[in-house]
């Protein structure tokens, strides 16, 4: 195929795309399966992508003492940078993942961590205080979106110590959300007698 029939496809389907506008009877208006489909629970997105791209910007800057001394770790090499900046755009991009339309907490059958704890909340429980509150979730996955692409930024300048304060302001908006959605217990603490 040449790229001239190529365009003559191409041409050709815009105009068909233009002829559905006027025969809306006969051509249903495109479905649901055009737009971003969320697919992984929110239970799913905290253990494969934003906990662990977390994970990989706070073991970035560490001091690690052991036998053979104090060892300052931090990125070093262009591998290093690479790696905290590849999981801080992670991070920075599930924040939008967490507030697409459609995503629930949990799947049937996905137990969150702390399920079954006296108090701890079900995944139905915490569904339906995102609901509640959709306004206070998003600001949340703002949050933590802010403080990822300040991870962005401090790679770009490899400053070490901006990374590390900016990994303290990432884990404050990861606490955050769970103290609101995930953390509080559904029992009121019983009187003591
Ligand atoms: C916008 C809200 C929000 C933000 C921000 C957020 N979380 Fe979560 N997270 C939740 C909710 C809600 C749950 C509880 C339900 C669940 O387990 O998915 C949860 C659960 C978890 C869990 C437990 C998963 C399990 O086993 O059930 C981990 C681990 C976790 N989050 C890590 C993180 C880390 C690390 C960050 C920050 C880098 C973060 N979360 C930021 C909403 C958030």
């Amino acid at each position: 195929m040449t790229w001239r029939t190529m365009t003559a496809i191409i041409l050709g389907a815009a105009a068909l795309a233009g002829c559905g506008q006027q025969a809306k009877t006969e051509a249903p208006a495109p479905a649901a399966g055009g737009g971003p489909k969320p697919l992984a629970s929110i239970h799913e997105l905290m253990l494969s992508v934003v906990d662990p791209a977390a994970d990989e910007i706070w073991g970035s800057v560490a001091t690690v003492s052991n036998a053979s001394g104090v060892n300052e770790h931090r990125p070093r090499t262009d591998e290093d940078w690479a790696k905290v900046r590849n999981a801080a755009i992670a991070l920075s991009e599930a924040a939008n993942l967490l507030v697409m339309d459609g995503r629930v907490v949990a799947h049937p059958g996905q137990r969150i961590d702390s399920e079954g704890q006296p108090g701890a909340p079900t995944g139905a429980i915490i569904q339906k205080r995102i609901d509640g509150d959709r306004a206070s979730f998003a600001a949340y996955a703002a949050g933590l979106q802010a403080a990822s692409m300040e991870a962005v930024a401090a790679v770009e300048k490899k400053d070490v110590a901006a990374l590390e304060t900016v990994g303290g302001d990432i884990d404050v908006a990861c606490e955050a959300c769970h103290e609101q959605f995930w953390y509080p217990p559904t029992e009121p603490a019983k009187p003591k007698s």
